[in-house]
């Protein structure tokens, strides 16, 4: 079941990172976060601050893994990083085995999310950017299922 919980506005790519942060220390292992939002709405700022707070070294730098669909790093739960805008043939979902990933031991964290088919994915944490100007951006979380309710409970905006 899908619940809109809360949002939030974000004054620079810092705070959308910092936001990322704070979730990434609190998600469970197993945690699929679907992004949606415009080009340069900001959904891999967010990325690369979750990637800080699942404590994935500072050596890699988190872009947006366009050419090879899907980007892995090691850290406190495996964080895969997916950006579908280039998929234009779901059975491309397939030959990248994003099923197994999204069902997976480690965080998900998919950016262009509103181009899968409904339902490819169950209990997630739905995060809905848009650009308000230059610097601002609303950021909305939507839950689906009850543990990313409590998980988006714990996160003080
Ligand atoms: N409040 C903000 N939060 C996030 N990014 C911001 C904010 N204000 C300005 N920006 C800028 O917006 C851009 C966001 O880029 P980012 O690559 O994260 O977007 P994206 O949603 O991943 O885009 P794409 O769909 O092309 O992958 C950056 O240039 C960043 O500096
Ligand atoms: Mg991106």
């Amino acid at each position: 079941m899908k619940n809109f919980t809360k949002s939030i506005i974000t004054n620079s790519p810092e705070e959308t990172q910092n936001l990322g942060i704070k979730i990434g220390k609190l998600v469970e292992c197993g945690t699929v976060i679907a992004l949606t939002g415009d080009l340069g709405s900001g959904k891999t700022a967010f990325v690369q601050g979750l990637a800080r707070g699942l404590e994935i070294s500072e050596d890699y730098y988190i872009t947006s893994p366009t050419f090879t669909i899907i980007n892995e790093y090691p850290g406190r739960c495996r964080l895969f990083h997916v950006d579908l805008y280039r998929v234009n043939d779901p059975e491309e979902l397939e030959n990248i085995g994003l099923i197994d990933i999204v069902n997976g031991i480690g965080v998900t964290a998919i950016e262009w999310a509103d181009l899968l088919p409904d339902n490819f994915i169950q209990n997630h944490l739905t995060l809905r950017i848009v650009r308000v100007d230059d610097t601002s951006r609303e950021l909305s979380f939507f839950s689906y299922g009850h543990k990313i309710e409590e998980l988006i409970n714990k996160i003080v905006l």
